[in-house]
């Protein structure tokens, strides 16, 4: 039995904006009946400010709550301010939703971002319809795209095919897109191992430091030897060998092949490790 809220039991039980807007600005759907979840987002924005927001959703309570809470959440702030939300945001201000509902909080997501984009589709001349400027279907059973699948990526973590059909229901029924959806996750895998974090000075330095404690102390200590830290200039780093590293004559193998590699791949592939007696 799934554990929930006592907010998401209240915004259940007791719904907020339900229903439609005649006249709304911007429109935005997610979620298939198909797949027993289904949620219509109506906006109505003035002066770039959302007024009111109405939603109408066919599926569980928490499909309920999610879409709920999301009308909360966006009435009376302005439409880039919306853009932020993520479908975490949604979750965490429901004070949580089990691993097996957060698609829930997806679908609010994707219907927020669905009516945005036909809004940014209106400014241009174009008639905001649902689905406008959608990106690519991977999921052909469930209409999930390709961007549905990177969201739930980078803002929920997931990391396999099976995450993914939990967050986005994609994968959950023929099975077909399974490939596409594991060469979604192994691109931005890739992409995610290429990008290293920015670091300030100090997080820098801090950043060295824990490397050296964690991945290349260890490693010395084996053969008892040792290293310590004396300066860092940019991406120059100054250490000292102590122990049995001190004085060996492969200690610039040592250096180059061992310390700096760590460093390298751990923390900024310019480092470069100099060595100080
Ligand atoms: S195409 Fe994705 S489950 Fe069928």
């Amino acid at each position: 039995m799934w554990e929930y809220s006592d907010i998401v039991k209240e915004h259940y039980k007791n719904p907020k904006n339900v229903g439609s807007i005649e006249d709304a600005d911007a429109i935005g759907e997610a979620g298939a009946l198909a797949c027993g979840d289904a949620l219509k987002l109506y906006l109505k924005i003035k002066d770039g400010i959302i007024t009111d927001a109405k939603f109408q959703t066919f599926g569980c309570g928490s499909a309920v709550a999610s879409s709920s809470i999301l009308t909360e959440m966006i009435i009376g702030k302005t439409v880039e301010e919306v853009k932020k939300i993520t479908n975490k945001d949604i979750a965490d201000k429901l004070g949580g939703l089990p691993p097996e509902k957060m698609h829930c909080s997806v679908m609010g997501h994707e219907a927020l971002e669905d009516a945005l984009k036909n809004l940014e589709g209106d400014k241009d001349g174009e008639k905001p319809t649902p689905k406008a400027n959608k990106d690519k279907i991977i999921c052909n059973c469930f209409s999930i795209t390709e961007h549905a699948i990177k969201e739930a990526i980078e803002h929920n973590g997931a990391k396999t095919v099976e995450d993914i059909t939990a967050l986005t229901y994609a994968g959950g029924a023929c099975g077909r897109c399974k490939g596409n959806i594991q060469a979604i996750i192994n691109t931005y895998n890739m992409g995610a191992k290429d990008k290293k974090e920015e670091l300030n000075a100090v997080q820098f330095i801090l950043k060295v430091n824990k490397v050296i404690e964690k991945h290349i102390m260890p490693e010395l200590h084996k053969d008892c030897g040792g290293i310590e830290l004396v300066n860092i200039e940019g991406k120059d780093v100054y250490v000292r060998l102590t122990g049995t590293c001190k004085g060996c004559r492969n200690s610039n193998l040592t250096l180059k092949n061992f310390v700096q590699a760590q460093l390298r791949e751990h923390v900024d592939d310019e480092i470069n490790v100099i060595e100080v007696e």
